[in-house]
């Protein structure tokens, strides 16, 4: 059911833990299955380096694989790079994920722009294509998602 990929990125998760006075910080959570994940962002303020990310969740078994590979994905890019790291970009380099775990791997993505969005506004920056993070990300979600 599980591909090799997420299977180690779930048994070894990469980049857990905590940033001590981050550059950025972001918080979402799933109301439906209650899942929550907090990402950590230390951002090079001159170059816009994303020079280390960590993560810390109370989720399942995708949501921490999908942490853990897009942390991995997000390192050393610049902010506009890791604006391209969606849920999808993720989901392909852990080689897919089963359908009803996609949801799982918003939480990652979601938590990664609620962590740029603290750093913009904390350094009054606007970052394209960036929108305000929503807190659950099951709000908005299609109805598809009863499966679990
Ligand atoms: Fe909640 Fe996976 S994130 S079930």
């Amino acid at each position: 059911m599980y591909s090799d990929k997420v299977m180690d990125h779930f048994q070894h998760p990469r980049n857990v833990g905590e940033i001590e006075n981050a550059s950025g910080v972001g918080t979402v959570g799933n109301a439906k299955c209650g899942d929550i994940m907090r990402i950590f962002l230390d951002i090079d303020d001159e170059t816009h380096i994303i020079k280390d990310c960590k993560f810390k969740t109370f989720g399942c078994g995708a949501a921490v694989a999908t942490s853990s590979m897009a942390t991995e994905m997000v390192k050393g890019k610049t902010i506009e790079e890791a604006m391209q790291v969606t849920n999808k970009a993720v989901m392909e380099a852990l080689d897919g994920l089963p359908p009803v775990k996609v949801h799982c791997s918003l939480l990652a993505e979601e938590a990664i722009h609620a962590a740029l969005w603290d750093y913009a506004e904390k350094h009054h920056i606007e970052i394209k294509g960036l929108q305000k993070p929503k807190s659950d990300i099951h709000e908005g979600e299609e109805d598809e998602a009863e499966e679990y």
